[in-house]
């Protein structure tokens, strides 16, 4: 039986052709995927077989999948196969996932499975492919970068860089992470709960809320804490560098994220390019907001990357693609009592009083904003440091008030 996770032919054969059909020593008829009789079959020509690319096949292949069994036949001849739990039904295994090694007069390589392919599988294929010659550019993080997107590993992030916004912290926890970090809980609930089974994983989520209150760096904590990459994608300038290729591009994006085997893909600024659809759109606008739509519904998606967008105009968004994420986040200003955290993040040696003070002092202002004073209180006492030549101290609490006044100033002019 299909599984919800399983990849439908067109996808999968999407995805194959990217990898496969561009290269020419393995496309046209080197290259065959088929669908007969209720069984998925990838077919594509390989160099001769070595010892060496056996043995990397197989850790590939037991790195996605617990259980395998290698099967020799003839000499060049291997089949490595999945396992269902009850390794002494041999019925099941033919229906599981099976690759075959053949360096007999031809060299190539046989993957069947009974059903769908689901993202896994199509992914260890890939990789596999990969092995045998360096060339085929299953690189998708470079593939990501060529199309302007930014790959951001996470690690190191945590949460200490988001001072105060324990709601926030609270709700991105309970409704991002974990699902990440438990999704067999949470597919076992629909197993028991739905007539059809079906993901009730979030798959897309809005962050809303001014510039500089910690969306971004949001995202890169959520993606450092589930260990996956963060896709950045700064919309705006990619709708005008990609003109008239957008939908494709996006598109394309979203299947890269999941050939990557799933990634938190950060789509900000979203208003820039879903602008409410009764306005006068242009047409490309209009065939991506339809991409978009189409893959936030996420009917192929591998249920391991999680759409992130940022906005601080909801109101301009399109309803039907407010509608498609499963939760919107508020992250609002910070209140007087955060604000004296983010202070003491970035003025350490100040005390909770000087804090609470600046904090008083900087009603409206966003985290960015109060590190941009805590910056610029630095740099002024840099040069008086320089000037009098004196030793490194920190700079005195009345910096840090004599910045956010020049900082009010400034925007008061801008
Ligand atoms: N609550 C906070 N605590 C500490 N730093 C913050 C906080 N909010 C924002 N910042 C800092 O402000 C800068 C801008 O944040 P960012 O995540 O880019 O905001 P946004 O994406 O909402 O515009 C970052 O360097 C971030 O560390
Ligand atoms: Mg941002």
């Amino acid at each position: 039986m299909n599984s919800p996770n399983n990849i439908s032919f067109d996808k999968a054969r999407e995805q194959f052709e990217k990898i496969f059909c561009q290269d020419s020593s393995i496309s046209g008829d080197k290259f065959s995927f088929d669908f007969q009789k209720g069984q998925s079959r990838v077919k594509f020509s390989i160099p001769p077989l070595t010892d060496s690319i056996l043995f990397e096949s197989i850790t590939v292949i037991k790195s996605h999948i617990d259980n395998i069994r290698i099967v020799t036949f003839e000499d060049g001849h291997y089949s490595i196969q999945a396992l269902n739990k009850n390794i002494f039904n041999a019925e099941n295994i033919t229906k599981n996932f099976k690759i075959d090694f053949f360096s007999l007069i031809n060299s190539y390589l046989e993957i069947t499975k009974e059903g769908n392919f689901t993202q896994e599988e199509i992914n260890v294929i890939l990789k596999i492919a990969s092995l045998f010659n360096s060339d085929l550019s299953f690189n998708p993080t470079e593939k990501l970068k060529g199309l302007g997107a930014s790959v951001i590993d996470g690690r190191g992030c945590n949460w200490d860089q988001i001072a105060g916004y324990k709601e926030v912290k609270k709700k991105i926890k309970e409704t991002i992470l974990m699902p990440l970090s438990n999704p067999e809980i949470y597919d076992s609930i629909t197993r028991i709960t739905r007539v059809k089974p079906e993901s009730n994983r979030p798959s897309a989520i809005l962050f809303e809320g001014p510039p500089g209150v910690g969306k971004t760096t949001a995202a890169r904590i959520i993606a450092g804490e589930a260990n996956i990459p963060l896709v950045y994608i700064p919309v705006e300038s990619i709708m005008s560098k990609w003109y008239g290729q957008s939908s494709q591009n996006l598109s394309e994006i979203f299947d890269l994220c999941d050939i990557m085997g799933g990634a938190i893909l950060f789509l900000d600024e979203i208003d820039s390019l879903a602008g409410s659809r009764e306005q006068n759109m242009f047409e490309a606008t209009r065939r991506v907001l339809s991409v978009l739509l189409r893959k936030l519904d996420g009917i192929d998606s591998s249920g391991k990357t999680i759409t992130i967008g940022a906005t601080n105009r909801l109101t301009d968004l399109d309803s039907a693609l407010i509608s498609r994420f499963d939760q919107i986040i508020k992250f609002p200003f910070p209140e007087k009592d955060e604000r004296a955290s983010i202070f003491k993040t970035y003025a350490k040696h100040l005390d909770e009083e000087t804090c609470l003070v600046l904090a008083e002092r900087s009603e409206g202002m966003s985290g960015r904003n109060i590190k941009d004073v805590c910056e610029m209180a630095e740099r002024r006492w840099a040069r008086k440091l320089i000037i009098r030549n004196s030793e490194v101290t920190p700079p005195e609490p009345d910096y840090y008030r004599h910045s956010i006044q020049i900082w009010k100033n400034s925007s008061v002019t801008l």
